[in-house]
């Protein structure tokens, strides 16, 4: 096992679909001795995790956090153990500098960069850096090339790009992000969304709220197999057209918020 963020996390996906995979044998009758292996193995679990949680702790008070690289490489950007922000750059340029910086392990839990100038987000902007969350939020933002996020691909949970200007996203490009669950795409200036729009296995809530949203092609949502929550409050429809709101399979608590449909 490597270092990095990633594979410790994989470490813990791992212990917990142990446990699960036990639970199940559990509820189809397994023997007692299964049931006291379990008990025992959750027990001796939850010490280690103790131990591991207070040797974090003293190793962060000790060294500090060394994911980050040095802050001068980073400047404007500042960065600790919740992850990057780059609130205070204003070119492009300073960002993609904070990227190119050495990450100790490849990544950061979270990338922030809101309330700057910038106009576009280019497939190179974020570098080789990894991280499950990108708030890219109340900046001015026109265009976005999908790839932007692509060293992102199996780790990218959730992406907000709320309160930009976006009018064209490019819906197909966002499939390669297999483990994205939350796309914010609200208050921007989008007007329509295209046929087939979104081709996501794990995406669970779209927020489309607030923008200009006249028109929904067909299927935009139909291959959403986990699709819980898709908000769309506060746009311009008037209308809906034949199987704009069709849904194959869907998550079974499906919640569509419509109203108010206008601002
Ligand atoms: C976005 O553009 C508007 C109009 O040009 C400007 O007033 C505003 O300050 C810009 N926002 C940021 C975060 O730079």
């Amino acid at each position: 096992m490597n270092n990095s963020p990633m594979s410790r996390w994989d470490y813990w996906s791992d212990v917990l679909a142990s446990s699960t995979t036990n639970e199940r044998a559990l509820t189809h009758g397994a023997p007692v001795m299964m049931i006291t292996t379990f008990v025992n193995r959750s027990i001796d679990l939850r010490w280690h995790f103790y131990w591991i949680c207070l040797v974090a702790l003293l190793g962060v008070a000790v060294f500090g956090d060394d994911s980050c690289p040095t802050p001068e490489e980073l400047a404007p950007c500042t960065c600790d153990g919740e992850g990057l922000n780059c609130m205070g750059a204003r070119t492009l340029e300073e960002i993609k500098k904070a990227f190119n910086a050495k990450f100790k392990y490849g990544g950061v839990r979270s990338v922030w960069v809101q309330g700057t100038p910038l106009t576009h987000l280019p497939a190179d902007i974020f570098g080789n850096v990894k991280s499950q969350q990108f708030y890219v939020e109340v900046n001015n933002i026109t265009t976005i090339d999908a790839n932007a996020f692509s060293a992102s691909k199996k780790t990218l949970h959730t992406l907000s790009l709320f309160g930009n200007k976006i009018k064209d996203f490019p819906y197909s490009g966002l499939s390669i992000y297999e483990n994205l669950g939350t796309l914010n795409l609200g208050r921007n200036l989008i007007e329509t969304i295209p046929d087939n729009a979104f081709n996501n296995r794990n995406l669970y809530a779209i927020i489309l709220a607030q923008n200009k949203i006249s028109h929904i092609g067909m299927n935009a949502f139909s291959n959403l197999p986990n699709l819980g929550r898709l908000e769309m409050a506060l746009n311009q429809l008037v209308t809906l057209g034949p199987m704009s709101l069709a849904f194959k399979s869907h998550s079974s608590s499906l919640q569509v918020y419509l109203s108010p449909l206008v601002i």
